[in-house]
Order: C-alpha cells, then sequence, then structure tokens
C-alpha cells in the first residue's frame, strides 16, 4: 500500500500585517526584515481565529478538494505546538468541526517539523491497513507565543494552517509509484536551549514566551539537516536531479536557499513562501503546498521533497510521489 496525496486545502487569519506596519509597533524596519529573513508580511489571528479554527478550515478545504466528505476520513493527525487549550487536542476539535464521530485523532507536537513527522506517522498507518484515509493538518497560531517587546523573535513568525488528504491505494513499490516514498525523522532534546518556549504547566503555570538563540538555529539548520534528507534520496534510489519541487519549511529564505544550495538543488524547484506568510511553524509547509499546488506548479506525478526543523531540535524530510 501507499499513502497517496488526493487533497489539499488551507486558511490563513483575515489580517495580513507587512513589515512597515509592524515597524509602527516595534523597532524594526522593513530592510532589516527583507535582508536577514525574506519576510515581507505574515497574518496574525484574532481572538476568534484559534488554532483549532483555522485548523478546521484548512482540513475542509483539503476534504472538498479531495471531494470527500467528513465521514471518509478514519484518521487526524495535528501537528501543532499552539493547541488552543492544554487539552482536549487540536485534532478532536477539528473532528467535531468537521461533524466526524468515528476515526481517531490526535495531535503531534515536534514544533516547526510537525507536519513532516505527521505525514510520517499518518503513512504508518495507511500502509498497515490500520486506517484507510488521513486527514494531516498543521495548524498554529504562533503570535499567542510571541513577546512583542522582543525585536529579534516577534518580527519572524506568523499564523496559518494547511492540511492535506492521504488514502491508502494499491501501488506496484517503486519510485515511481504516487504516494509518499520515503520519510527520514531525528531529534536531539540536547538543543532546547536555542529554541523554546519558557512556560507551561510544569515551570510557570502560564502560557510562556518563544525565545530563540537565532544564530545557533541558523547555523544547525544549514549544518545538519541535510542527513534526513540524504537519507530520503538514498532509501528511494533518487537523487537532487530526479526532484521537481524543493518545499522546505518557511523559517527564513537564508536557510532555505543556503541548504539547496548544499543539496544541489536548483533555486527554481525551491517553493518559497516565507515572504507572504512568514514562519507558521508546523503550517508552513502544507501552506507552501497549497500554494504550489493551486497556481499549478505542483502537478500529479511530481517528485515533491518536504523537510523542516524545529524545536528540541527535531527534523525530518519526506520524499512524495504528488
Ligand atoms: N529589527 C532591526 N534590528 C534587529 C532586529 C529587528 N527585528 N532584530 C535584531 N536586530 C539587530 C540586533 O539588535 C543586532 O544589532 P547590534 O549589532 O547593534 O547588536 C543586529 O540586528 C544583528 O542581530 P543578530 O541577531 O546578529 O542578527 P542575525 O544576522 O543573526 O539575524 C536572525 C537574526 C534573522 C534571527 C537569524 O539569526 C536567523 O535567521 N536565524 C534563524 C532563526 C530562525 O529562522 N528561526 C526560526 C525558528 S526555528 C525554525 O523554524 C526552525
Amino acid at each position: 500500500l501507499r499513502s497517496v496525496v488526493v487533497g489539499c486545502g488551507s486558511a490563513l487569519p483575515a489580517r495580513c500585517v507587512t513589515n512597515d506596519e509592524l515597524a509602527e509597533t516595534v523597532e524594526t524596519s522593513d530592510e532589516w526584515i527583507v535582508q536577514r529573513t525574506g519576510i515581507r508580511q505574515r497574518y496574525l489571528s484574532d481572538a476568534s481565529e484559534t488554532t483549532s479554527v483555522l485548523g478546521t478550515r484548512a482540513a475542509q478545504a483539503a476534504l472538498d478538494d479531495a471531494g470527500l466528505d467528513a465521514a471518509d476520513i478514519d484518521l487526524v493527525i495535528c501537528a501543532t505546538s499552539t493547541p488552543d487549550h492544554t487539552f482536549p487536542s487540536t485534532a478532536t476539535q477539528i473532528q467535531a468541526g468537521l461533524g466526524m464521530t468515528g476515526g481517531v485523532a490526535f495531535d503531534l507536537q515536534a514544533v516547526c517539523a510537525g507536519f513532516v513527522y505527521a505525514v510520517t506517522t499518518a503513512d504508518k498507518f495507511l500502509v498497515t491497513g490500520s486506517a484507510r484515509r488521513a486527514l494531516v493538518v498543521g495548524a498554529e497560531t504562533f503570535s499567542r507565543l510571541l513577546d512583542w517587546e522582543d525585536r529579534t523573535t516577534c518580527v519572524l513568525f506568523g499564523d496559518g494552517a494547511g492540511a492535506i488528504v492521504l488514502e491508502a491505494r494499491e501501488g506496484e513499490g517503486t519510485s515511481a509509484d504516487r504516494g509518499v516514498l520515503t520519510a527520514s525523522l531525528r531529534s536531539d532534546g540536547r538543543h532546547r536551549e536555542k529554541l523554546y518556549v519558557d512556560g507551561g504547566p510544569g515551570s510557570t503555570g502560564t502560557t510562556g514566551h518563544l525565545r530563540m538563540t537565532g544564530k545557533e538555529v541558523f547555523r544547525f539548520a544549514v549544518g545538519q539537516v541535510t542527513d534526513v534528507i540524504d537519507d530520503a534520496f538514498r532509501a528511494s534510489g533518487t537523487t537532487a536531479d530526479d526532484l521537481d519541487w524543493f518545499v522546505p519549511h518557511q523559517a527564513n529564505r537564508r536557510i532555505i536557499e543556503a541548504s539547496a544550495d548544499k543539496l544541489g538543488i536548483a533555486r527554481d524547484k525551491v517553493v518559497l513562501t516565507v515572504d507572504r506568510h512568514g514562519n507558521t511553524s508546523a503550517a508552513s509547509i502544507p501552506l507552501a503546498l497549497d500554494v504550489a499546488r493551486r497556481d499549478g506548479r505542483i502537478k500529479n506525478g511530481d517528485l515533491v521533497m518536504i523537510e523542516a526543523i524545529g524545536g528540541g531540535f527535531t527534523w525530518g524530510a519526506a520524499l512524495i510521489r504528488w
């Protein structure tokens, strides 16, 4: 069995905030942000646009795209680090929001690598016959974790959600089959201090704020993350030349371009949406996939590499024949 992508959707908050607008309240400039990160604008949620609300909208859009109903789904995995509540999970709230009463739904937390982890997990359910159709959602409202007094972090992030529908189908077992071909995940908890949230039920009892040593994250992201990509190529018998699209986590234009160059991936195969969405953590890859599919770049049969690194550190890559 193979896990084939049969639908894709996304959702953004209504309010778009440009760098110039941000510079009215934060000591920063459009020039600084664009030069260091490539970010030009981001979408910021209001109180009604919670993670589960955005996630439900993205999930419904993916179902519509697939021509399916909620009743056709038997697995919902939501990758998020910004749930509406500590519990119940955002995934069960998305399930209820879609009108689903069956199947299984759970959250998965691997910060910015969450969507790659969630695709990999859903794939295991589908190829073993434990589920038939999965909604894989990445939904985040990082604006709620930001310290708006800290200009080194608050300019980088945005809110949003994206989703894909995966369906178990028979395959020949070759890299020409549609579906998730291979995935490689890693984590290393020694790096906690470089990127974390300084709150939670077991520490301050408050939600806390995101803290980051930007330079060290940058160095790790460019230096280390290629191991999982090399693994994914090797396991599927493909190379960078076979790729049609590279859709990495959208944290920073410089990280993305440096990684692509290091891997020998041509710049015109790189899908870049960080300019319009900012860093939306686990939502960034499905948001980018949805943009590239709707504008006609990603087509059925294309070979697509998704890749991300997040807090922990956690990182991973998956190769998908779309
Ligand atoms: N506006 C204007 N000036 C700023 C801002 C800002 N928003 N933020 C920092 N500065 C200033 C600093 O105060 C510093 O000034 P100084 O030289 O007078 O002290 C100067 O700009 C340079 O600051 P650095 O921190 O050295 O800037 P750097 O070149 O490292 O860029 C950045 C910072 C963009 C965060 C970079 O380190 C980076 O891209 N890191 C990767 C982090 C990342 O993308 N993380 C995303 C989350 S993790 C993930 O998704 C995987």
